[in-house]
């Protein structure tokens, strides 16, 4: 049967708060249920206060949703689309691709997404200037697998500390999404250091399986032996909390290796995808999925 690729009265619009509701059950249609998904009223504010939420709507209905939030650095401004979820009902009928030309309507800023392995996800971004570079790994494991690297400790933190760090290493700005991790459940800032000097800084949260590393930002002087050590480390610092963490890394990161040898698995991949490959860095990123 041939698939109807746009649905006629179709609209689209900023969000509101007043639509968290339906955003939730369109979240929840899609399989997103949780803590810090778009079924969570603090990860939507979260977007609706620091970056873009449109919504897609079919008959009166919210259908669909997606956002985006812009990375400010020294190279200039990425924007990352965060979410985009339809409702299974309305799948293939140009929802996506709606709300996509709304968050993205000039093609020429540098942006960004970890695309699921959803059919339609990587060639729509595809077809809007995003190439495919690498998969992102959701590694799960056991911290206490992990040995602890030598020379380094590991100290709690506070969101601007770990805030200042990152601007000072990367120039990105990332003070605001830190505090929005550490309120998280079970959430924390901490700062690795290495022979006492701080190197790699970021912020853990989450719930049940959902807990774990969720950003790490380092010294860009760490070689990839350091790099991988960083993130050991502040796994490491993370076993007393659930007995069981995860953290998403690029499959070329130096710290998957050791992970995987320690008995650390794969749960799902996403693929990162840009309209440059060094929007991220392959070896060093240790990017939350939905907010890198
Ligand atoms: C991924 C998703 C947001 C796309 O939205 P959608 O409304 O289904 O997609 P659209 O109808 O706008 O189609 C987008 C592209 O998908 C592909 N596509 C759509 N229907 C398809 C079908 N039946 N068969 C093959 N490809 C199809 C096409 O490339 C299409 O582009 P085109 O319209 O130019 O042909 C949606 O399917 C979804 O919510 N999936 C589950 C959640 C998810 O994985 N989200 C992505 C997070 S990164």
């Amino acid at each position: 049967m041939a698939r109807m690729t746009t649905t006629p009265g179709l609209t689209v619009r900023g969000a509101t708060a007043g639509d968290l509701d339906a955003i939730a059950r369109v979240a929840e249609a899609a399989g997103q249920r949780g803590e810090w998904t778009g079924a969570d009223p603090a990860y939507v504010g979260h977007l609706l206060r620091y970056g873009q939420i449109a919504v897609a709507i079919d008959d009166d209905e919210i259908v669909g949703f997606g956002a985006t939030r812009e990375i400010a650095g020294r190279a200039g401004v990425t924007s990352m689309l965060c979410d985009l979820f339809v409702d299974p009902a309305h799948h293939g009928r140009g929802c996506g691709r709606a709300l996509l030309t709304q968050l993205w309507p000039e093609q020429t800023t540098a942006r960004m997404t970890f695309s699921s392995q959803h059919p339609h996800a990587l060639p729509l971004y595809t077809s809007v200037g995003l190439d495919a570079w690498w998969p992102l790994l959701y590694l799960t494991g056991d911290p206490r697998t992990v040995r602890p690297p030598a020379g380094w400790t590991v100290e709690l933190s506070s969101a601007d500390a770990v805030g200042a760090f990152e601007v000072g290493w990367t120039g990105l700005d990332r003070t605001a999404d830190h505090h929005a991790w550490t309120r998280r459940p079970n959430g924390l800032a901490l700062v690795a250091a290495l022979d006492g000097q701080p190197r790699a800084a970021g912020a853990a949260a989450g719930e049940g399986a959902g807990f774990g590393l969720v950003h790490l930002a380092s010294d860009p002087r760490l070689t990839d032996a350091q790099a991988a050590d960083a993130v050991l480390a502040a796994l490491t610092a993370l076993d007393g909390v659930e007995g069981h963490a995860q953290v998403c890394l690029p499959a070329p990161h130096p710290a998957v290796r050791p992970l995987l040898a320690a008995g650390w698995r794969t749960a799902d991949m996403d693929v990162f995808m840009a309209t440059r490959v060094d929007l991220l860095h392959a070896r060093r990123a240790v990017p939350s999925p939905a907010l890198a």
